[in-house]
């Protein structure tokens, strides 16, 4: 058997190293909708990944893609040339977007694509010659990665409080509202929540803002879903008053609402959106900015000699091939399994599936939005997260990966996923809720 190595010298991300240390749990291979544990333990994945491998993983098409690409092109320079899959996964991508959404920045992550939106916002608003619009707005239960810009506009207590100061940003109130608890879909109540943009504008008044950046719905926050006509109503307010507006797409991104982006699904159409995660389906770390080509078109007609750079921004890896490669592989199969329609049949069936929940013990909401969806567990003596870290400890027992964070198990299982397994991971579920004292 394998020797598992010492496990002090990696200071892990996001999780309880003391805790993960006495009792690790490791992950040694993938297939499809699977996951398989060290000991070979086969665990339905029901959260993609980290809500980034809608297609299951280890895809022959993306591995061998990314393979040849290793074999021809490892890594070719970023800066004053090119090569030309980039160009390639770029025009790919714009078929996918809504129109005039049509300019592809490459980052690495969905944290860079955050940082990297929030600085095209503000040179674009200089380049139209409005350079104090500096201002942020982002919103409570936010999540934009961790970065110093995301996390300045993130509104999770949690992960910025060892931070000290970050930018200057005001916070939308978060949607999630107690009286729409166990809504199915969208709630219909709490459009009148983007009204407090015009509050903050009020505030800070709008020549001193450039952006609002929102995920569609919010992820990590723990799948909190807009109120109907929400996203619609910020739009407006964000147009009255000339502020751009960013949808980080992370996670909503790639076909998790139903459409291949959220503002599709929700037929609101904002100035950039970011994306990460599905672009590669994971393989390979990727993200991007997918600026409105008036954005793009205000750097290229600013008063500069041909040499000048326009946008002083971007990294390494940025448009690396391999991830390029990846990225292709990724858009032909979301195309050539008819992702869409796959995900489209079973949104309507997870929302049944989840909502059969109702009534366990210990639920404080049942919440879903596209293929994706939230358990609200109560706190146990005070504390939210204890709970939903027993349920995973159970689950995962049971052959189930189940992401917790806060008082939430989030789910997001695979575009691949067949109903019965659907049916499988609620039934465990259920029986992991059932068991919590
Ligand atoms: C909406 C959103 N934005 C940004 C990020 C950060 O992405 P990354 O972890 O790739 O930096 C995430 C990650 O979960 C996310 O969900």
């Amino acid at each position: 058997m394998k020797h598992t190595p010492s496990l002090d010298a990696h200071w892990m991300p996001f999780t309880a190293n003391r805790q993960f240390k006495q009792n690790p749990y490791l992950i040694s291979r993938a297939e499809g909708a699977y996951l398989y544990d060290q000991h070979g333990r086969k665990l339905f994945d029901s959260l993609s990944g980290l809500w980034c491998c809608g297609l299951g993983h280890t895809r022959t098409e993306i591995t061998q893609a990314v393979a040849e690409q290793m074999g021809r092109l490892d890594y070719s320079p970023g800066f004053q040339v090119g090569h030309e899959l980039s160009f390639e996964l770029a025009n790919r991508l714009i078929e996918k977007t809504p129109i005039g959404l049509n300019k592809v920045f490459f980052t690495c992550s969905g944290s860079e694509a955050a940082d990297t939106a929030l600085k095209m916002a503000r040179a674009y608003w200089r380049m139209v010659g409005q350079p104090t619009k500096t201002r942020f707005i982002g919103r409570g239960k936010g999540y934009h990665g961790v970065n110093f810009g995301g996390l300045s506009v993130g509104g999770i207590g949690s992960n910025r409080k060892l931070y000290g100061n970050l930018l200057d940003a005001d916070h939308l109130n978060h949607t999630w509202l107690a009286e729409n608890a166990f809504s199915r879909g969208l709630p219909t109540y709490g459009a009148h929540l983007a009204d407090e943009l015009e509050e903050i504008v009020a505030l800070n008044d709008a020549s001193n803002i450039a952006a609002v950046i929102v995920e569609p719905f919010a992820g990590s926050g723990g799948v909190i879903v807009p109120p109907q006509g929400y996203l619609k109503r910020l739009r407006e307010i964000c147009t009255k008053h000339n502020i751009l507006l960013i949808f980080d797409e992370v996670i909503t991104g790639f076909y998790r609402t139903g459409q291949c982006f959220g503002s599709q699904t929700f037929e609101v159409m904002p100035d950039m959106i970011n994306v990460a995660k599905g672009l590669t389906n994971a393989a390979i770390p990727q993200g991007a900015v997918i600026a409105h080509e008036k954005i793009y078109n205000a750097f290229m007609e600013a008063n500069l000699p041909l040499h000048a750079i326009e946008f002083p921004h971007g990294y390494t890896y940025s448009a690396h091939p391999v991830a390029c490669a990846a990225g292709i592989a990724a858009m032909q199969l979301y195309d050539s399994e008819q992702i869409e329609a796959k995900v489209n049949d079973l949104i309507p069936y997870f929302e049944n599936a989840l909502h059969q929940l109702k009534g366990l013990p210990h639920l404080e909401d049942l919440r879903n939005c596209g293929l994706a969806g939230a358990i609200q567990l109560a706190a146990r003596n005070g504390d939210g997260t204890i709970r939903p870290r027993e349920v995973f400890e159970y689950c995962w027992q049971q052959g189930l990966y189940v992401r917790y964070g806060g008082n939430n198990i989030s789910l997001a299982p695979p575009f691949i996923a067949e109903k019965s397994e659907i049916d499988q991971m609620f039934n465990i579920l259920a029986d992991a809720i059932r068991q919590l004292k």
